[in-house]
């Protein structure tokens, strides 16, 4: 599974976003060591805090299935009502997520913005991260 495809699939789970606070719909894809690929996307609630990201979603969906070896994220988002223009980089909860689970020095974090991906090492995006 490359970058693109993984991208493909965060646009896929992107469509099922529920963001009626925000209107910004997020879209993630999560590649496990053993090629199986969890998607997820943003659900917000009335009550704000119980909200949750699309990687968080992705994260919790793969490991309550027994799954907790991972390669990859890629990571869409941006205003519902049109396709994503700018990149979406996890937030600070989420990174801490991929810091329990994965290695920072080869877990890879992909962003598209429409036009282009990046990539990161999540060493690179989360520094020093905390780890019990
Ligand atoms: N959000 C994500 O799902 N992932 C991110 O990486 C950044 C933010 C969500 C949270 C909230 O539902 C909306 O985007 C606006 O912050």
């Amino acid at each position: 599974m490359n970058a693109e495809r993984l991208i493909e699939k965060a646009k896929e789970a992107r469509t099922f976003a529920y963001v009626p606070y925000s209107d910004f719909a997020v879209g993630a894809a999560l590649l496990a060591k053993n090629g199986q690929v969890f998607s997820g996307c943003n659900v917000e609630n009335g009550a704000y805090s119980p909200s949750i990201c699309a990687e968080r979603t992705a994260f919790s969906k793969a490991v309550s299935e027994g799954v907790r070896e991972f390669e990859a994220i890629a990571i869409v988002g941006g205003p519902c009502d049109k396709e994503p223009e700018n990149m979406c980089p996890p937030c600070g909860v989420c990174r801490q997520v991929m810091q329990e689970f994965c290695d920072p020095k080869t877990f890879m974090i992909y962003l598209n913005d429409g036009s282009r991906t990046v990539s990161y090492r999540l060493e690179e995006l989360f520094p020093a991260g905390f780890v019990l």
